[in-house]
């Protein structure tokens, strides 16, 4: 393959477009070096570190408009392992999981492998579409992702009219911070911190219900053995008092407290959530009018306003249109690296600008020029 040079016009001020982690903001990094040697380095025990996890729980209760009696959690491992918690002490019996992607899958996955539950209902589609929630008697826990990572379908946080009592737990990871919702339909609305508050992996967040937290310690005072890391009981008593059970990565709770800071400045969710949204018209609007390119999920309906998927012609190989961005300092763009698909994926978090999205199509289309 020839190389291929940008122009500077067609160069995005900022060429982070991956999924997570992904951009993170300047504001953020000097946030975080004003907090040497007040805040980095000291115990996270102690007023000034607790200060700061307490400022990150208000601005996320604020970001979700946290509806009465909702609190926030954290702790140490990400979404990945709140899904091992959940099964450990969320899940009662039965859990039905929406798997349209690797991510809704895992958690299903999970589940399965607990001994001490039943076996999940787990309600599959092909990727690039999404299954629907059923109630079922006996499933006290559905489960779905607000925005499948893998994919780029997204989908409604709406409760399920289950059993009285059955909790809705979305995995919010990348949709958090970046589409809007209404926190009155979900019990626990869970993520990892590397997608829309671009700050980096390691730790869990959650909105959680007073529907939720009962659960919890209903389960943990059942007498199942639960892994003290893995324990929501342990997660919910540390949190209250702005603390983790082990010592949790400071400088990503600084980058997300100064994420939080700024979109609840913008105007909090609706205004995150207008700027996703514009982003990624640009994307399908582009990829609708490219005759070698086609939006990868097929119902506008389902199609992200965070992650946007966009398949290529035979007659073009997507992965050397990810390699001359990336030679060219765009970077990430490549798909999901189990989907196999002949696509770029990405990102359109809150952090990312649109202006360097529609720049983004101009590099795209400069390219596609030069490889067909
Ligand atoms: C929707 C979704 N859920 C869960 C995860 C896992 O997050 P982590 O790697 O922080 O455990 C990811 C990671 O990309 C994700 O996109």
């Amino acid at each position: 393959m020839a190389d291929i040079s940008l122009p500077a016009a067609l160069l995005p001020a900022d060429g982070r477009f991956g999924c997570g982690p992904s951009k993170v903001r300047d504001e953020q990094l000097t946030f975080l070096a004003s907090l040497q040697p007040s805040v980095l380095g000291t115990s996270h025990r102690q007023a000034p570190v607790k200060d700061l996890v307490g400022s990150v729980r208000a601005g996320l209760a604020e970001l979700f408009r946290a509806p009465e009696g909702y609190e926030i959690l954290l702790a140490n491992g990400g979404a990945t392992t709140f899904w091992d918690s959940a099964a450990h002490s969320l899940v009662e019996r039965r859990s039905q999981h929406l798997a349209f992607g690797e991510f809704g899958a895992k958690f299903g996955k999970a589940t399965g492998a607990a001994p001490f539950l039943e076996a999940p209902d787990i309600r599959s589609a092909d990727a690039g579409s999404r299954s629907q929630a059923e109630a079922v008697a006996g499933v006290d826990v559905y489960a779905y992702p607000h925005n499948e990572t893998s994919t780029g379908v997204m989908a409604p946080v709406v409760r399920v009219a289950g059993d009285a009592g059955a909790l809705t737990v979305v995995d919010a990871t990348s949709a958090a911070g970046g589409i809007d919702f209404d926190a009155n339909e979900a019990d626990v609305y869970y993520f990892s911190p590397q997608k829309n508050f671009a700050s980096d992996g390691g730790l869990w967040f959650a909105l959680v219900s007073p529907a939720a937290i009962e659960r919890i310690e209903r389960v943990t005072s059942s007498g199942r053995y639960i892994p003290e890391s893995l324990n929501l009981a342990g997660a919910i008593e540390n949190s209250r008092k702005n603390q983790t059970l082990n010592t949790p990565a400071l400088a990503t709770i600084a980058m997300m407290d100064e994420q939080l800071r700024w979109i609840n400045g913008q105007g909090g969710l609706a205004w995150a959530s207008a700027r996703t949204a514009e982003s990624s018209q640009v994307l399908y609007d582009w990829a609708e009018r490219t005759p070698v390119a086609t939006p990868f999920v097929a119902n506008p309906e389902h199609r992200s306003q965070v992650v946007v998927t966009i398949d290529f012609d035979d007659s073009v190989d997507a992965a050397a249109i990810s390699a001359a961005l990336r030679a060219n300092g765009i970077v990430d763009t490549e798909p999901y690296r189990k989907l196999g698909r002949n696509q770029l994926r990405i990102a359109t978090f809150t952090a990312i600008d649109p202006e360097d999205v529609r720049t983004l199509t101009g590099a795209i289309d400069y390219v596609l020029e030069r490889l067909v």
